[in-house]
C-alpha cells in the first residue's frame, strides 16, 4: 500500500512515533511518506491507500483532553474515504483524546480504523504491533468497501 503518515508535534515526541511508524511500514514493504501537518506532499496524499494521523494530548492532565493543534489537523486537505489510523502521545493521562481524534478524521472524510495512545516516556513500546493491526484493519476496510 501507499501510506501517508502525518503528524503534529511541538517537542518531538509525536514526530518520533511518526518516524518509527514510517520505518515499520517500510520494513513491511509499503511505500511511505511522512510529514508534519504543514509540509504534507499533497500529490502523495491524494494517491495514498491509507493514512496515519498523529498528534499530542492537550488538556488539563485530568480533564479536557483534546488533540493538540486541532486547528492544523482540521486545516488538512480532505482524506475522503481513506482508511485512517490515529495515534497520540501524552505525558500522564490521555483521557478520551483518541475519540476526539477519530472525530477529526471523520470530519476530514477519513474512515477511522482505530488508534493508539503512546506514553511519552515509553516510546517506542507497542508501535510495531499497532502498525500491523492498523494495516490489517485498513486492508479489511478496503475489502469491505
Ligand atoms: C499545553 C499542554 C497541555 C498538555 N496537556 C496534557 C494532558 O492533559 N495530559 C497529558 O497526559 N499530557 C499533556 N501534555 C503533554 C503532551 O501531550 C506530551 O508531552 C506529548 O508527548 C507532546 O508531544 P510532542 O513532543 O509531539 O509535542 C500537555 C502538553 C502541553 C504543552
Amino acid at each position: 500500500m501507499k501510506v501517508a503518515v502525518i503528524y503534529e508535534s511541538r517537542t518531538g515526541n509525536t514526530a518520533s512515533v511518526a518516524e518509527t511508524i514510517a520505518a515499520d511500514l517500510e520494513e513491511l514493504g509499503h511505500e511511505v511518506g511522512v510529514w508534519p501537518t504543514d509540509k504534507v506532499n499533497l500529490d502523495f496524499l491524494a494517491d495514498a491507500d491509507m493514512v496515519f494521523l498523529g498528534t499530542w494530548t492537550d488538556g488539563l492532565i485530568i480533564a479536557g483532553h483534546r488533540p493538540g493543534g486541532s486547528g492544523h489537523l482540521l486545516a488538512l486537505p480532505g482524506i475522503w474515504g481513506k482508511p485512517t489510523a490515529g495515534f497520540v502521545t501524552y505525558a500522564i493521562h490521555a483521557g478520551k483524546v483518541l475519540d476526539k481524534l477519530a472525530d477529526v478524521v471523520t470530519i476530514l472524510g477519513g474512515k477511522w480504523v482505530g488508534g493508539r495512545a503512546f506514553r511519552r516516556d515509553d516510546i517506542p513500546n507497542g508501535i510495531g504491533g499497532f502498525v500491523v493491526a492498523a494495516v490489517d484493519a485498513a486492508e479489511g476496510a478496503k475489502v469491505a468497501g
